[in-house]
């Protein structure tokens, strides 16, 4: 069974994916963590990043891995490294290069066969699975993502302004719908979840109903 979770930034879809993806015993895919990885061999190699074809050429070659929580470049741990802010801000040029796109794409679907997976980015379930079995487009309205983050970031100790925060995320959520290639839509068979009011926990075991009246409805068929 293959279930996708795409949305935009700041609503909450890793935590969420990973914890439905713990509840069924299924496998996690954190595509972003991906596109994180390319961004950051291109970093490391210092391609040129006013055009594609360097950090393409450098893609093609590249050995990425999402296991579980970890993602591996080349066999090394770079789960922390492709966190930080600088990767952060490169990897629109990862997400934005088709021939990158369409080796991750690949990579996922290769990853995911034969199996059950949680899979969780901007484009599974309109480019990468379009015959989901469930796929969810969750979301939460910007002042909500914003206040969130702003929470989580101050709970780390960081001083940073909700406006500040607001204006950055409404960047990254033009980014994402404009991009030309897997830009970010709803599938039009996805199932839209507001998260806006509803606990952490509340959004999971919602999921995990739709998962399951999924189910039931496969085995009546
Ligand atoms: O979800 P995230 O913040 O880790 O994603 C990092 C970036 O990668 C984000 O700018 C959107 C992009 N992305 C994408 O284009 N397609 C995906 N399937 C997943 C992420």
């Amino acid at each position: 069974m293959i279930i996708t979770i795409d949305g935009p930034a700041g609503a909450g879809k890793s935590t969420v994916a990973k914890a439905l993806a713990r509840r069924l015993g299924f496998r996690f895919l954190d595509t972003g963590a991906m596109y994180r990885a390319v961004a950051l061999a291109g970093l490391r190699a210092g391609v040129d990043w006013s055009g594609p074809e360097e950090l393409s050429r450098l893609a093609a070659g590249l050995q990425i891995e999402v296991d579980g929580d970890r993602t591996l470049l080349n066999g090394e741990d770079v789960t922390d490294a492709v966190r930080q802010s600088e990767v952060t801000a490169l990897t629109r040029f990862a997400a934005d290069n088709a021939q990158v796109r369409d080796r991750l794409v690949r990579l996922q679907r290769e990853l995911a066969a034969n199996g059950n997976v949680v899979t969780e980015g901007r484009d599974q379930g309109t480019v990468a699975f379009p015959d989901a079995d469930l796929k969810v487009f969750l979301t939460a309205t910007p002042e909500e993502r914003a206040r969130r983050r702003l929470h989580d970031l101050q709970r780390q100790g960081e001083r940073v302004l909700y406006h500040d925060l607001l204006a950055q995320q409404e960047r990254r959520d033009r980014e994402d719908a404009a991009r030309p290639v897997g830009p970010l839509r709803r599938a039009p068979d996805a199932v839209e979840v507001v998260t806006d009011g509803m606990s952490f926990d509340a959004v999971v075991n919602h999921l995990v109903e739709l998962v399951n009246d999924r189910r039931r409805t496969a085995e009546d068929r």
